[in-house]
Formats: C-alpha cells, structure tokens, sequence
C-alpha cells in the first residue's frame, strides 16, 4: 500500500500539509515530517522522491533550518520550494539573497526552458503564487534556469542530470493555475511514479489489516455521528461486524433530529453490523450545566460529562481488546508527530490515551487521510452523502451556541431556529457554496410586538462563513431574500424569539462559534 513513497519534509511553511494533499491528488502516498528527521530514517523508507517544503527563515542566517547536503546526493529526486528552493541552492553552492523588491502575490512566471520534466504540457507565461523576500540571485553549479519573472530572475531551476529541481513559487497552492500539473510532472515524470494510491484499495487494504489485527478481540468506539468517527466506525463494522461496539452519547446538544438521523444509520434498522449503544444523558448535561455560563467552563464540563458518560457505559461492557480513535492526519501532523509547523500545537486526539476505559490498544484506521480523503473513504464504504459532507460541528455541540446558560427551553429554540436556517439555505442551493452556516442563539432579550401583544424574547443570530483553514474566516454573502424568508420563518414558527439578526464579522476578530 505503501510501497511508493514521496517525503514531504517540512522547513515550517505554511502550505505544507497543501503539499502533502497535491501529491495525494495525483494518486502518490505521501507523508510529512520535519526537517529535523535524520538522513538514515529518510533512507530507510527509500522514498520515490522528496519535496523540501518553503518557510519563514533565511536559509543564509546560522541558526536557520537546514540540510545536509548528502539528501541531494542519495540519488532520490528532490523538489525544494520557495525556502525549499532557496536552501537547495545555498547548500549545494548557489547564492541566496534578501531581494530588492518582495514578490507577493499571484506572478506572472515565464518558462525558459520549455522541454523540463516539470513544466510539461504547462503554458507560458503561467500564473503562479509567489510570496518571498529572499531570492535566488545565483544558482548552484550544474543547474540552469528553467522559468522567471518580470522581479525574479530564478523563478525555477533544474539539474536534470541529478533530478533537482528548485521552485521559488508555490505550486501547491490553487492560486497557481497549473500547479497540480507541476507537481504531477514531478512524481511521475521526474520520480517515475505510478500513481496507485487509490481510495477503494485504501479501504480494501486497512479492512484486511484491522481483521488480522483484531482477531477475535472485542473493539470500542465512540461515535458522535460526525464525519470522522462514522467513517471510523464503518471500517471496523465491514472488518469485524459485531465484535465491535459504538457508543453514541446524546448530550442533548445536537442539531434537530441528529441523534435519531445516527440512529437510522448505525442502529438496529440501519445498514451496518454492530452494537449500537445509545445513551440518551440530555438531562444529565443539562442539570450539569444548570447556571453555568462561562464558555470555557461549559466546554470543560460538557468534555468532563461525556466521558463519565462514555466510562459507564464501557463499565457495563467490561474488558476490551481495542479502543478506536478517529484521528486523521491533520492532527498527527499538528501534534509535531509529522511535520515542523505542528510542534507548536497539541491535539487531544494523538498522544493522550484516556485511561477510563480499559483496554490494551487504540487502533487509529483513519490516521493517515487528510479530511477530503476521509470523506472518500465514507462514500466508498457507501455512507450516506448527507453524512459524509456534514459541516463541522463543534464537540460541546450546541452548548456554546447557545450564549449564556444552557437551558433545555433554550436548545429547543435554537435547534428550530437553525433546523429552518439549514432548510433554506439548502433550498437556495448555499449548502454548495458555504462552508459552515448555522443559527445561534444570544443571551439577549428585548421587546417586540406580535399581534397585539407585547412580546419579550429572544434574538437569534444566523452565521454563515467562509473558511479555508478554519484559522481565519469572512461571513459569507448570503442573499437578503434568503435571510429575510429565514426571519419571517423563524418568527413565525419559533416561540420565544422575536428577532433574528445576522453576524457580518469575520474571524478575526470574531470566531466562527460565538462561544
Ligand atoms: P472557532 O469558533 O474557534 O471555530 O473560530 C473554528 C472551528 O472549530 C470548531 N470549534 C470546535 N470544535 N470543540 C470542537 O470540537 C470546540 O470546543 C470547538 N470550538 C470551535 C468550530 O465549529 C469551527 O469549525
């Protein structure tokens, strides 16, 4: 499965996962880790090619990340970008300089050399990505110039002879229109790989690896419905059928419906073959959270309750061999167990092991896929679409939708309100364009007018935003005729709410969440 192998090795760019995705796109395994990894451990994997990633440093500084010199000389393809292509250059005897005009931005990049491996089929002058302050002023013996710009005169360059090849731009980004192909020319063309990392036997083959791992061993789960842990929980339905169990806590802080929608799909009139544990604990995480309204203290006991919920009902099922976790490769990336950038962060997902449960081992089938790949997974595996797209949805739920304390009365209101926000925004065809859109209910009261009556109630705020990496956020254009048919439903099918509004603030310095 992975016996074609391109390394990724991270110098702390921000793009780097992006790379690692393009060279999964064209059908090639690929893994990150951090500049740090020794030159044997490389060796080892005996990599079809390797991609230096770009980074923040000046390769010419002392203390900045770099290489030994024999990577280049393992006979191993290498493509370094941006800092990547500046380092190969500095290392193996070319010059890199602070540049007198930065390049940012999308750039204009003629191809000088129309016969390279690399820019095959592509056109010149292309658009290409480009942000850097060094550059490559000379380049190293034995390589010629292959592109450049109207600012940069090393735009690439190649040594054919050894298969080095330097970028200064950013393929990996989609604001370089024909960089899928370049670094599609690069695995096949330059690393002479075939392209057989395919989904179907992706699942195929973990499926045969969790049966011979598992054995007769009895196998829990705790699924949220979410995409992740339902992906997870199929792949082992199909590998062991029901020597696996998945508990599923409904903390009464799902959207409308959800709890019975993952019902109909892994419970006893569902497709799959295994135990389904349902614990309905609505009541327990409400009284809990009776007179909290501190965001961070609600997250922190909604976390708490749901493993004393998920310890139960692991208690009642005794002993077992494995814990499965929903872990995708983001996480082992950004917990610094993969690449550079990620040392910096750490995730609950990777490392921790909970100690509430006994078992002897995690099995993690999801650990190697990026989020798009999870989902192919899903489809594959036949799960329903509506499942396998749903927008992210934080784990304390509606808890921190909700701002303020967390009443039953509450969650009711805003599982309406967004149920009738969903509704509409789908019918407008917005599912298909937004990347995450939900009500969410203010703490605010006022006075209204219904009927002849005086009212006072609730404001709902409606939220739609558009997210590449959920780092930052802009709120999304939604037409008025879809906000205001969502108001007048709202209003007139939601008691207790006599306003709805909608939040035009992007992150920063708003968050996506308003808890
Ligand atoms: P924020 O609100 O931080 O959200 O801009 C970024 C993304 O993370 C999700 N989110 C959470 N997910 N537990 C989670 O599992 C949380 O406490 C949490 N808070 C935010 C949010 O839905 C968005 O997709």
């Amino acid at each position: 499965m992975k016996n074609e192998l391109v390394i990724v090795l991270d110098f702390g760019g921000q793009y780097n996962q992006l790379v690692a995705r393009r060279v999964r796109e064209c059908n090639v395994y690929c893994e990150i880790y951090s500049y740090k990894t020794d030159i044997d451990k490389i060796k080892a994997m005996n990599p079809k090619g390797i991609i230096l990633t770009g980074g923040p440093n000046s390769c010419y500084e002392a203390d900045s990340p770099t290489y030994t010199k024999e990577l280049f000389e393992l006979g191993v393809p290498v493509l370094g970008l941006c800092y990547g292509a500046q380092l190969m250059m500095h290392v193996l005897g070319g010059e890199v300089k602070s540049a007198p005009v930065r390049e940012y931005g999308k750039t204009e990049v003629l191809v000088d050399k129309k016969s390279s491996l690399i820019f095959e089929n592509v056109s010149s002058p292309t658009i290409c990505w480009m942000s850097h302050f060094d550059y490559i002023s000379q380049t190293a013996p034995g390589f010629e110039i292959s592109a450049h710009t109207a600012d940069c005169p090393v735009a690439a360059a190649e040594d054919e002879a050894r298969n080095l090849y330097a970028i200064q731009f950013h393929p990996e980004v989609l604001h370089t229109v024909e960089g899928t192909k370049m670094i599609n020319n690069f695995v096949k063309n330059v690393c002479r790989c075939a392209g057989d990392w395919r989904m179907d036997s992706f699942v195929e083959n973990s499926i045969r690896a969790i049966r011979e791992k598992v054995g007769n061993g009895k196998v829990l789960c705790a699924l949220s419905g979410g995409v992740d842990s339902s992906v997870a929980a199929v792949m082992l339905s199909k590998a062991i059928g029901n020597q696996l169990t998945c508990v599923f806590v409904d903390h009464g802080l799902l959207r409308k419906n959800e709890g019975d929608e993952v019902e109909a799909v892994f419970g006893p009139k569902g497709a799959y073959d295994l135990n389904f544990i349902r614990v309905n604990a609505q009541e327990r995480f409400y009284e809990k959270l009776t007179g909290v309204s501190e965001p961070e203290n609600k997250r922190k006991i909604i976390g708490e309750e749901f493993i004393r919920v998920f310890e139960e009902e692991a208690k009642k099922i005794g002993a077992v061999d494995f814990l499965v976790q929903g872990t995708i490769y983001p996480d082992v990336v950004e917990s610094g167990l993969g690449g550079e950038s990620a040392v910096i962060k750490s995730h609950h997902n990777v490392g921790g092991l909970p100690d509430y449960v006994d078992f002897k081992e995690i099995i993690e089938p999801l650990r190697d896929l990026f989020k798009d790949e999870v989902r192919k997974a899903g489809l594959e595996m036949g799960l329903p679409e509506k499942l396998v797209f749903r927008q992210p949805f934080p784990g304390p739920g509606l808890g921190i939708r909700i701002i303020g304390e967390v009443t039953a009365e509450k969650v009711k209101i805003v599982q309406d309100a967004d149920a009738i926000y969903r509704e509409e925004m789908d019918a407008a065809g917005m599912n298909k364009t937004v990347g995450q859109y939900f009500a969410a209910l203010t703490n605010m009261r006022s006075v209204g007018v219904m009927g002849d009556e005086r009212t006072y109630d609730y404001a709902v705020a409606l939220r739609a935003v558009n997210t590449i990496d959920f780092m930052t956020a802009e709120a999304a254009e939604v037409p008025y005729a879809v906000l205001n048919k969502v108001m007048s439903r709202i209003i007139n099918e939601v008691k207790g709410v006599n306003r709805v509004m909608y939040d035009l603030t992007s992150k920063p310095p708003g968050t996506i969440e308003m808890e």
